[in-house]
């Protein structure tokens, strides 16, 4: 085939093929970056983060490493409910500042599209500051976000004996309000036992639809409790985590055209042992895409390519379906399809020039950055 190249004009891919051929088809290119004869890949797409936050929680890491688990510690107080005490005393500068740095990180490791939910406001007025705060700091950084209301992340205290109220606000002020303001693309809904039950999750999903947000899940997290069904029954775009996920669940995603977002990263930051059926879900034909889940809490990850690593050892991914499970299937799980997450002519020119000449250098060396330089919209934004 010969050297290949990667047309890019305006922004957009125009095409991609052997260098010889690419000249005959395009022209005479104004200026040639000499990518070395190292990888180029489509830049991640990352479509499922808490990136907003404050402070860490190491405390509870600690704890859990000495055998309290991710519940026990939420129902001592701990969890979600920490960071929502954290976040509501944080002023916008500081939530602003953190996000930044967060979100630069993420960048420099190869990130070019983000989701960012909100989720430790649970009022209208924090879950609208973190949404706002989501996309300054995403553009400061250069990233292409997609924010998503998760206002269903948790109910919060001043709610703690009155649930059913707390959907009630969600569905009829806090939803409303931040696609009234145009603050959010999707929503997301925290489907367990212990949080928003099935008949909730499938109000507030149904809710959000209603008023033109795309829809996302958190299911069959810690228990087999048809989390996925429900999200391939209503049409969400993706239903995530799945590590519970039973039989019933893998064919009702693999008969729909929603994909399973698999997050590895937390079952290993929490030290669990069983990760999600990947394997079976690809052989049942389930679109899977993978994401780092980075929180505070379950996951500190940001780290795109080492959720590769952990995606190809703990769930017996190969590098091919690791690599397109953060980019083209992701970008499927985001409904951003036609814009990233592959080098098709006419998408985005979001790309990556790795330091390495064969993809499976990616996971096979689980712990090192391999991006050496990102590109968006045809932009080099990394180096600087
Ligand atoms: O995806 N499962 C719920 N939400 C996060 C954890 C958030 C937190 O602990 O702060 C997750 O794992
Ligand atoms: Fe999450």
């Amino acid at each position: 085939l010969g050297p290949a190249a990667l047309a890019v004009a305006d922004g957009r891919v125009l095409a991609y093929g052997p260098q010889a051929e690419l000249r005959a088809r395009c022209g005479e290119p104004r200026v040639v970056h000499d990518a070395g004869g190292r990888c180029v890949v489509p830049g991640w797409v990352d479509p499922h983060t808490h990136a907003v936050f404050g402070r860490t929680r190491q405390d509870e890491y600690e704890r859990r490493l000495r055998g309290e688990t991710y519940l026990q510690i939420a129902a001592a107080g701990g969890g979600i409910q920490s960071s929502v005490r954290d976040l509501r005393g944080r002023s916008d500068a500081d939530l602003r500042d953190l996000a930044v740095a967060r979100l630069r990180e993420m960048l420099e490791l190869g990130t070019t599209t983000v989701e960012i939910k909100s989720g430790y406001g649970l009022s209208y007025e924090d879950e609208a500051r973190m949404l706002r705060i989501a996309a300054t700091a995403a553009e400061s950084v250069g990233l292409r976000a997609v924010r998503t209301c998760l206002a269903a992340h948790e109910v919060p205290p001043e709610y703690r004996d009155r649930r059913d109220a707390y959907v009630r606000l969600v569905c009829d002020e806090i939803l409303p309000r931040i696609v009234g303001e145009g603050l959010a693309d999707r929503l997301d809904v925290f489907c367990e036992p212990s949080v928003f039950d099935l008949e909730q999750t499938a109000t507030i999903l149904r809710r959000g639809l209603e008023l033109g947000l795309r829809a996302t899940v958190h299911a069959d997290e810690l228990e087999p409790f048809g989390g996925a069904a429900l999200a391939a029954r209503l049409g969400a775009d993706s239903a995530d985590h799945l590590i519970r996920i039973d039989e019933a669940g893998i064919a009702a995603l693999a008969g729909a055209s929603t994909v399973a977002v698999l997050l590895p990263g937390t079952v290993f930051s929490l030290g669990l042992r069983t990760y999600a059926p990947a394997r079976a879900m690809i052989e049942a034909g389930v679109a899977v895409a993978l994401a780092t889940d980075f929180n505070p809490g379950s996951c500190p990850i940001a780290s795109v390519p080492l959720i590769q690593a952990i995606a190809c050892t703990q769930m017996r991914l190969t590098p091919a379906e690791a690599l397109a499970a953060c980019t083209v299937n992701a970008a499927w799980a985001l409904g951003l399809q036609d814009e990233v997450g592959s080098l098709a002519p006419g998408r985005a020119a979001d790309f990556l020039v790795l330091d390495v000449d064969d993809y499976r250098l990616v996971p096979y060396h689980a712990g090192r950055n391999p991006v050496r330089e990102v590109w968006r919209d045809g932009r080099r934004l990394v180096p600087r």
